[in-house]
């Protein structure tokens, strides 16, 4: 598909989104409980990233299972058959285990019947890029139908001797469901911007069961541990999100005072308000959750977008502006018109279908 400007390829298809759900896990330390295990303090995790408290998955669970809960809840929310799903792309960066990928066990979970299941891993920039694909798949007309989460467990790689690292992550899980939208239907998605800098990989990376060497064992002898330039990394997320966003709304042939919302990642409340102002959005057009959650990566996006809809910020016809950064470097920002979902909920599968998981 050749994009245009107005969203749609040539054959005249695009893409929106009809439905959105979160899931989180029960459990939450606060900053008073990371003083007990680093030498931190409450006052210095608020003013440096703005994070308050974040989630912890419970022993029995992890990206796979709190991506299905979030997916039912976006199920829910679009008021679809999940048979009716023909593909399932989960954004992680910490599956269950190298395989399979967590996207097949959302896809059984959820009752998908027997849909196209992958994984993307672009670390924090993971769900830009897997509803990038989604948004490709459904206007090629090869998907009728997608769901696309980004879940994470990051309680499971983060060192937890590490202040510099441990403060900032939490696990979670957003998702959303994609389906055809034909010219003139509300919804498109109008700019998709995906970049990447190999050459700052190392600024912030995490080891893995297939590291070579040394490098592979975190300080607790766990199999994965992050690992970050927290400074570099800061300075590089301002420039490469305000760059991407400026360049997405021009794309979509409108202005900032156009976007009703942006809803970027939520990686560090100074990143985000750095980057509205230089981009020249009021905080009051600026989702921001990092509070509550801290940094859930590829899940951070798909959360705020639930939240916002049930928030009542999301109104149809509404211009969104995403934007994201991540490890890799890779970034990315996309803006699209609300489509409005079916059925606007706090997020959380309460009906027929929470009971599958
Ligand atoms: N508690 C108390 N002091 C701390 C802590 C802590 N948790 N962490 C670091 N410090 C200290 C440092 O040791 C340093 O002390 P020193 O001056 O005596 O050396 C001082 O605080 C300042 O450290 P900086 O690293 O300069 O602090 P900064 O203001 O840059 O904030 C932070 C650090 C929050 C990590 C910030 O750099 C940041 O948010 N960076 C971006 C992180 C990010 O967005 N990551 C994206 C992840 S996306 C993905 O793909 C996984």
């Amino acid at each position: 598909m050749t994009p245009t400007a107005s969203g749609y390829g040539a054959s005249g298809y695009g893409a929106r989104i009809t439905g959105v759900g979160r899931y989180v896990p029960e459990r939450i330390m606060t900053n008073a409980e990371l003083e007990r295990m680093v030498d931190t303090n409450d006052e210095w995790i608020v003013e440096r990233t703005g994070i308050h408290e974040r989630r912890i998955a419970a022993p029995d669970e992890t990206s796979s299972t709190l991506g299905a809960r979030a997916g039912l809840a976006a199920i829910e929310s679009a008021q679809i058959d999940p048979a009716t799903i023909d593909l399932v792309i989960a954004a992680t960066c910490t599956p269950d285990g190298m395989f399979p990928a967590v996207a097949t066990r959302i896809q059984h979970a959820v009752g998908a019947g027997h849909a196209g299941a992958f994984d993307v891993n672009a670390a924090c920039n993971g769900f830009m890029s897997a509803l990038s694909t989604a948004v490709q798949f459904v206007a090629a007309r090869t998907s009728q139908r997608a769901l696309v989460v980004g879940t994470e467990t990051m309680s499971r790689i983060v060192d937890w001797t590490d202040r510099g690292t441990c403060v900032l992550f939490g696990d979670g899980a957003g998702a959303v469901i994609v389906e055809r939208a034909v010219e003139g239907e509300p919804g498109r998605i109008d700019a998709l911007l995906l970049r990447s800098d190999g050459s700052q990989a190392d600024l912030l990376w995490a080891s893995g069961p297939c590291t070579p060497g040394e490098a592979a064992m975190g300080a607790m002898g766990q199999e994965a541990r992050i690992v970050m330039d927290g400074r570099s990394v800061f300075r590089h997320a301002v420039n490469a999100l305000v760059e991407t966003s400026m360049e997405a709304v021009t794309n979509a042939g409108l202005t900032v005072d156009d976007i009703a919302l942006c809803v970027p990642h939520q990686a560090n409340r100074r990143i985000i308000t750095a980057m509205a102002d230089r981009v020249g959005l009021p905080m009051e057009r600026v989702y921001v959750n990092v509070d509550r959650y801290g940094n859930t990566s590829s899940a951070t996006i798909p959360i705020a977008l639930a939240e916002a809809e049930a928030d009542g910020r999301l109104k149809p016809g509404d211009r969104v502006l995403l934007a994201a950064f991540g490890g890799g470097l890779s970034w990315s920002a996309m803006v699209i018109e609300w489509a409005g979902v079916r059925a606007s909920r706090a997020g959380i599968p309460t009906g027929i279908l929470a009971a599958r998981v």
